[in-house]
């Protein structure tokens, strides 16, 4: 059907933005009241005492993860980037050591690594799942190499049969970033729940939320009491706790309150119900969107689950005669809201672009404890780059809740700009 587009004056499909999603009801409301009425808003002491491992709801929340997740140790964090800057001092990490991660994720993922002097090394990702490559993994080892931090990005795994084949080959080990994919399976297990350490996101706009938290995952005893104490002011605990080895004994105060768990406990008995409302939502786009030719859908790894925290689609400039730019463009003058064109390519921040990080200085680059020059200039990851500079169009997910209504309008937006993709040329 032809129709004057939004973008070249026509009348737009949508006027108002999509719902805000808000997983939050009288549940949460209610047990956050008995945490408040309680006055017990936080039991913890950063000494070694029965205190040491926090509240009667931190407890609590921990072992339900623990269950959901199927793992022996679930650690709650006072955010998910807490708990990534955890996960990497308890594995041992030293300064000058190198960790290889995604490019294609949110910047904590690096930073995590350098809180602890270690150094960022950036892979190449898959075209199609938009995780790591694990072929970019290993040309990217160096004999500084100690560990791969695999992002599951926007609701699902990264390829973990193969990255613990490398990880096994070189000695290394694995952190899963699975921030965006709590829920999502690969093959019959949890994303997140194959690494070393794994673990999830429960800030705002993720499945379920406490506000501001993150859980680890690991079924490692060293490694989950190495996480304890980061979390907890591991220096003041250790010597009560008898811990000899001091390796990253740097503790920080990265723990999770009795209100946020208390919400964490109720939003863990609805991800189930959310990832099933997700799911079918993605089902309903996938089987419309397939129909546009040049659009690519997402494609979720064999014998995996995806859980739609993003949908990340592409377009195929073979069979379209006008720009991936133009078309976003025509899309957001339809009135649609959440759409976006880039997925940070970190390596391209400032931080990385002009090695400044701790200090005016360039350290940790700078000093001696990098043992080489490490590049992070434009080309090193032509994958991810060429997705954002070209190909890709996100639709944030996670942002909105979307009734049949709004699924429609969506549909209809596409299928309004493809159907005129004529009228393009002209802008
Ligand atoms: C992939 C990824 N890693 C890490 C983080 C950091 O999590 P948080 O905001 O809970 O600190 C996020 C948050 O959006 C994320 O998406």
């Amino acid at each position: 059907m032809r129709d004057k587009l939004a973008i070249l004056g026509g009348k737009k499909l949508i006027n108002s933005p999509f719902k805000k999603y808000n997983s939050i009801g009288n549940e949460e409301v209610e047990a956050a009241k008995k945490v408040v009425e309680s006055g017990s808003l936080s039991n913890y002491l950063g000494t070694w005492s029965s205190e040491f491992y926090g509240g009667h709801k931190v407890k609590e929340f921990e072992k339900k993860c623990a269950e959901y997740f199927n793992m022996k140790y679930a650690i709650t964090t006072n955010s998910w980037t807490s708990g990534l800057t955890v996960a990497v001092g308890a594995i041992g990490i030293n300064p000058g050591d190198e960790i290889i991660v995604s490019p294609w994720t949110m910047c904590a993922s690096a930073t995590s690594i350098l809180h602890w002097n270690a150094i960022p090394v950036f892979a190449d990702i898959e075209e199609d799942t938009f995780c790591l490559d694990p072929k970019s993994v290993e040309k990217n080892i160096s004999p500084y190499t100690k560990a791969i931090m695999s992002v599951d990005i926007a609701g699902q795994s990264a390829n973990m049969d193969e990255l613990k084949k490398i990880a096994k080959k070189y000695n290394l080990k694995i952190i899963s970033d699975t921030a965006q994919a709590p829920g999502a399976l690969y093959k019959d297990k949890f994303a997140g729940t194959l690494a070393d350490i794994g673990g999830y996101s429960l800030n705002c706009h993720k499945h379920i939320h406490t506000g501001e938290g993150g859980v680890l995952v690991t079924n490692d005893d060293e490694l989950a009491e190495n996480m304890y104490l980061i979390r907890n002011h591991a220096e003041a605990v250790v010597e009560g706790m008898g811990k000899l080895n001091l390796t990253n004994m740097v503790g920080h105060n990265y723990r999770l309150g009795e209100i946020e768990s208390a919400i964490g406990i109720e939003q863990l008995n609805k991800l189930d119900k959310i990832i099933k409302r997700r799911t079918e939502i993605a089902s309903i786009l996938n089987e419309k969107l397939s129909k546009l030719d040049g659009l690519i859908i997402p494609k979720v790894r064999d014998n995996c689950t995806h859980v739609y925290y993003m949908y990340q689609m592409r377009v195929d400039l073979s069979k379209l005669n006008i720009s991936r730019n133009k078309i976003y463009k025509a899309l957001i003058a339809e009135g649609l809201s959440g759409i976006s064109l880039s997925f940070a390519n970190i390596h391209l921040l400032p931080i990385f672009q002009k090695k400044i990080a701790y200090g005016s200085n360039g350290f940790p680059w700078s000093s001696d404890i990098c043992k080489r020059n490490v590049n992070y200039n434009k080309g090193i990851c032509p994958v991810a780059e060429n997705l954002q500079d070209n190909i890709y169009i996100g639709f944030q997910m996670c942002m909105h809740e979307m009734d049949d209504y709004e699924i429609d309008l969506f549909l209809k937006c596409f299928y309004k700009v493809w159907d005129n993709l004529g009228q393009l040329g002209k802008i």
